[in-house]
């Protein structure tokens, strides 16, 4: 029996899909057209399916992600669910029925990939409506929306835990997170009445069949090798034999979530002899928290990871709402984005502040390798064509105050200009006034690398933290920077960002006032 895929409750061959057919054209080839290519670089959401992924060890979640940019050979033995799966013409789901209702679809574009972002959130079993919530979340606590409710605060002073209210404008009554949506793109019907059906949704039926399903742990990954005429796909069971594969390959891809490497595929037709699938690997999916650093899975999503961390690492937390939209962190990785090697990477920057290492692992052995050495050029790295990056190591305790800085031409769902991260702690200086203990800041976008400004670490270091001092640092910041002018921003106007967050950064976590005066 060859590859299999379960679509809609009915398994499917998968064919010579190889490593270059994506999941989207399979299932378009296969008869399922509810699936829509819009951009096909992941910026629409037209695409959107849901796929059964872990939720712990013996349960699942409906995850909704982008088809059109991971391999189609990925999903042997897996599930996946369509829009036309949800519901029927005579039946509609009640995702279907919410949007048919409230006007939320004109042309139809867009909306089976609306209803399947829809309908994972739909399906979230943590999802509380909050009137149950009132008075016993907090912004801090509830997984997955502490960072983003942090980073709302601070823009507009809203609050986000008001009781008799839902949590902020971005959630429904019923609980539903505006931001599962953040992926998915209308040009025609405007979003008003979209969010009016995501608002309107109810819980699932006791009895719902894809409600029953997330009683079952997701299906394990399967190790799998499908050729074809342009290359071949394939999915090692461990790390081990996926590290003598390396050896034996170095110029193979190595593909995690694909978010990267899918639009190398469809927009420059990229391929490559031999694609190797590590985003299941067991080793690279754990999460360990220890007494000194925590130890984050290179494959492990970004979704898994903001749910993971809940918070612990407040920096980290800010970053993630800011990184692309829901869709795409369901399978991007920090792996991958380091694996790039991009100058404008969201998470190189924070990492740096954070002194993170990465553990690298060939068939050879394992070493680490502080980030802050680990690029080395444009899109180049320490790190050889058989090694892994396996972990991200973040040292243990994090400094107390920290901030990511993200500044793009849209709020959400955009890549940086630039990005910057501080992590700063204040001690007592010499008189007992407050004084910078340490202070790391991280780059990106402004070099031909991420880079730490360590001129204006050691300026500020052992100094006190005052506005004076602070704008004098911000004028060695702007100077720390080589950036280039490209169609997102003009290099003046990169470096004038970095002086502009470190006086922002100051103004928003000042020493307290008495000692300071
Ligand atoms: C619409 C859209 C929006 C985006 N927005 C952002 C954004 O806001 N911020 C941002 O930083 N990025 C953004 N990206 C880029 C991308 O999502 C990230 O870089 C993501 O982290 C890549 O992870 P991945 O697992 O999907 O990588 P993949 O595509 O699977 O791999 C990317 C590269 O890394 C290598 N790689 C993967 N895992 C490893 C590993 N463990 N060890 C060594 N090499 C590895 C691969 O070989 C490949 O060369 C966006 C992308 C899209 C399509
Ligand atoms: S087709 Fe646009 S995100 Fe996939
Ligand atoms: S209904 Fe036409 S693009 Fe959304």
């Amino acid at each position: 029996m060859g590859p299999l895929v379960m679509v809609n409750g009915r398994s499917c061959a998968l064919g010579e899909v190889g490593g270059h057919v994506t999941l989207l054209e399979w299932l378009r080839s296969s008869g399922f057209t509810g699936s829509k290519e819009g951009c096909a670089e992941g910026e629409c959401g037209a695409c959107a399916v849901l796929v059964a992924r872990p939720d712990g060890d013996s349960s699942s979640r409906w995850t909704a992600i982008n088809a059109c940019l991971v391999p189609a050979a990925g999903f042997d033995q897996q599930e996946v669910i369509t829009a036309e799966g949800l519901g029927t013409a005579r039946d509609l789901h009640p995702v279907q029925r919410e949007m048919a209702d409230r006007g939320g679809s004109q042309c139809g574009y867009c909306t089976p990939g609306f209803i399947c972002s829809m309908a994972s959130e739909y399906y979230r079993t943590d999802r509380i409506p909050s009137a149950e919530a009132n008075g016993r979340r907090s912004a801090e606590t509830e997984p997955g929306t502490g960072g983003r409710a942090a980073v709302r605060a601070e823009r507009n002073g809203s609050d986000p835990t008001a009781p008799g209210h839902a949590p902020d404008p971005e959630h429904g009554p019923n609980g539903f997170d505006l931001h599962a949506l953040s992926g998915n793109l209308c040009r025609c019907t405007g979003y008003r009445p979209i969010r009016d059906a995501a608002y309107a949704l109810d819980r699932p039926d006791g009895a719902d069949p894809l409600l029953r399903r997330l009683e079952r742990p997701a299906p394990a990954p399967a190790a799998t090798t499908i050729g074809s005429s342009q290359g071949t796909f394939r999915r090692p069971g461990d790390l081990a034999q996926t590290l003598v594969l390396l050896a034996d390959n170095p110029s193979a891809r190595v593909v995690a979530g694909s978010t990267d490497w899918g639009v190398e595929l469809n927009i420059r037709h990229s391929r490559a002899e031999l694609t190797i699938g590590i985003d299941r690997l067991p080793e690279l999916r754990q999460l360990h928290v220890g007494v000194d650093a925590i130890d984050i899975g290179a494959a492990l999503t970004l979704s898994e990871l903001e749910r993971g961390l809940a918070g612990t690492v407040p920096l980290l937390a800010q970053l993630f709402p800011q990184f692309a939209s829901r869709l795409i962190r369901n399978g991007a990785t920090l792996g991958g984005n380091l694996g790039t090697g991009s100058p404008i990477g969201d998470s190189p920057p924070a990492l740096l502040a954070l002194d993170a290492s990465l553990l690298l692992a060939s068939r050879s052995g394992e070493r680490e390798v502080k980030l802050s050495e680990y690029f080395t050029g444009y899109r180049q790295s320490v790190r050889r064509p058989d090694e892994l990056i396996t972990v991200i190591r973040v040292p243990l305790p994090v400094a107390p105050i920290s901030a990511f800085h993200k500044i793009a031409k849209r709020r959400f769902d955009d890549i940086s200009s630039v990005a910057v991260a501080f992590a700063l702690r204040l001690d007592g200086g010499p008189a007992g006034e407050p004084a910078v203990g340490d202070i790391k800041i991280g780059l990106g976008g402004v070099a031909a690398t991420p880079l730490r400004a360590s001129a204006t670490e050691q300026q500020l270091i052992g100094g006190p933290w005052t506005s004076e001092v602070v704008a004098a640092a911000a004028r060695t910041l702007t100077g720390e920077a080589t950036p280039i002018s490209d169609h997102r921003a003009s290099a003046a106007y990169r470096s004038a960002m970095l002086g502009a967050a470190l006086r922002k950064f100051h103004a928003q976590h000042p020493a307290p006032a008495h000692q300071e005066a």
